[in-house]
């Protein structure tokens, strides 16, 4: 159970989509609104954050290594176990047969750690896959979203569609980063939130990004750039200040 609440810690979730391949994973890692020194636990269906050494592709989180477990068993010990230890640390759920039960024992494990006095970052993958639909999300990843806050849970949900997410993640999301979509649908659907103009969120590329902060229309654009792969990214108009995230 959740301990420690405390009403005084601001609502930091982030909800990132974009089409396959939009990079949305890249933001996760490189948008600046998860710690560079993390307590950080990833559910993670299909191994984007997978470390190898020496791979210049599996570079893990923002090339630093990511512990993953394909069982509960072993997930939740070294979760425990990492927890515990009150450092920093990068972990992942990768069970072989993704599904929501799967995702909702993540969320229970999560709950069950939070901490208000302590914050713990969580990366739920491909979230639209393991809702029921896209009312309002009533399991333990809504009482994540809802709740999460003042017991230090910071959440960031994955999706390529967001008209397949519930409403409870967007809404609970202060933070929004949109990449390129797949259809108009999608592309109205965020324009909404940003209010922005469909032109706006057409002419994203892979990689670029608006980003939608806590205010009526209050949103800017950024993109990450590739320098020598795995080594040398960087973020180029992010208007966030990332002391404060
Ligand atoms: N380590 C990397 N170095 C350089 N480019 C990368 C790296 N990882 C991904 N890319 C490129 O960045 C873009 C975005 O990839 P990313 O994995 O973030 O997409 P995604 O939105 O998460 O896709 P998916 O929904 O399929 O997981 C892709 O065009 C990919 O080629
Ligand atoms: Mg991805």
């Amino acid at each position: 159970m959740a301990i420690n609440p405390n009403n005084t810690l601001p609502a930091r979730h982030v909800f990132y989509t974009a089409t396959t391949g939009g990079g949305k994973s890249m933001a996760v890692q490189y948008a600046g609104f998860v710690p560079r020194v993390p307590c950080l636990a990833i559910f993670d269906p299909y191994g984007d954050y997978l470390y190898k050494t020496g791979s210049k592709r599996d570079n893990g989180f923002g090339g630093k290594r990511v512990y993953h477990y394909s069982t509960r068993r072993g997930f939740a010990r070294a979760f425990r176990q990492a927890w515990g230890t009150r450092k920093c640390f990068r972990i992942a759920y990768k069970p072989p047969k993704p599904n929501r039960a799967e995702m909702l024992w993540f969320c229970e494990l999560m709950w069950a750690a939070a901490d208000g006095d302590r914050r713990l970052d969580v990366v739920i993958e491909e979230v639209a896959k393991w809702v029921e639909s896209t009312a309002k999300e009533q399991s333990i990843l809504g009482e994540c979203m809802t709740g999460g806050r003042k017991f230090g849970l910071v959440m960031h949900t994955v999706a390529q569609r967001p008209t397949e997410v519930p409403k409870t993640i967007t809404s609970q999301s202060p933070y929004k980063i949109v990449g390129m979509q797949e259809s108009r649908a999608d592309a109205e659907r965020m324009m909404k939130e940003l209010d922005c103009g469909f032109e706006e969120i057409k002419s994203l590329k892979a990689l670029c990004y608006l980003l939608k902060s806590p205010g009526l229309s209050n949103f800017s654009s950024f993109k990450i750039e590739m320098g020598e792969w795995s080594k040398n990214q960087t973020t180029t108009n992010l208007a966030i200040d990332r002391t404060t995230i």
